[in-house]
């Protein structure tokens, strides 16, 4: 078999099995930033120090590795976390008790592997012994990420709103989960009422 066959072949062998999880640390965050611009505009643009901010911020901030090598990672908040994503502050506003996937990214070369999957069942393990019952993110309508929408329709996320972004640049599909065993989300005090239309287009 050529070189180039056997490099197909290991790619689509990667399963489950062969990713280990683990909590980053600052000397990943080269490697993460990389990841992560690398797939803009489905995940919003980092610098180092946003990221760090981000790290500080993050109750979770796991990555994915094959063979010692980065593959993907998932950062989550919670609502005490000082952010000011549009995004996050929709939930915040609506939600008493939640855990926010700020953005997760599998390398190219390994899609379709299970891995978003893996870092997902994780988290929802993560949030479950913590006492959260309900996950939440966004994945972007326009400009469409289809990819996104396929994934977390198989996991079970479902549409409770839309906004625009990004001065109107960005239209997102904002997603919960509610996690087994829960009897539902709490809504936030300040929950003014569900609403599924764009709201005034704003700065993120
Ligand atoms: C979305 C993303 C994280 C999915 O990662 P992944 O590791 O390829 O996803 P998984 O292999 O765990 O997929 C689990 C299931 O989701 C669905 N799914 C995932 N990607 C899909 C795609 N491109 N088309 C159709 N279904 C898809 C499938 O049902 C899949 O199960 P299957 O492969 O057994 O059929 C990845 O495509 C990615 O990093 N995209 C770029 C960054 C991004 O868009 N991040 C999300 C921002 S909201």
């Amino acid at each position: 078999m050529s070189r180039e066959g056997t490099q197909e072949r290991e790619e689509v062998e990667l399963t489950v099995s062969d990713i280990i999880l683990r909590d980053a640390t600052a000397a990943d965050w080269a490697d993460v930033l990389a990841l992560n611009q690398a797939h803009r505009p489905h995940v919003g643009a980092l610098t180092p120090i946003g990221l760090r901010q981000l790290h500080e911020q993050a109750i979770y901030f796991r990555l994915a590795e094959a063979t010692g090598t980065l593959v993907g990672f998932l950062i989550a908040l919670d609502p005490l976390a000082e952010y000011g994503s549009l995004n996050f502050l929709w939930f915040k506003t609506r939600y008493e008790r939640f855990v926010y996937i700020d953005r997760i990214a599998v390398v190219a070369a390994k899609r379709r592997c299970g891995i978003a999957r893996h870092l997902y069942e994780d988290l929802e393990r993560f949030a479950g012994a913590r006492g959260f019952d309900l996950l939440t993110c966004e994945y972007n309508l326009r400009p469409p990420n289809d990819d996104s929408a396929r994934f977390h329709g198989r996991l079970g996320f479902a549409e409770v709103g839309r906004q625009n972004t990004e001065q109107g640049q960005k239209t997102v599909s904002l997603q919960i989960k509610i996690l087994h065993g829960s009897s539902g989300p709490v809504p936030s005090s300040t929950f003014p009422g569900g609403d599924s239309q764009p709201d005034a287009p704003s700065a993120k």
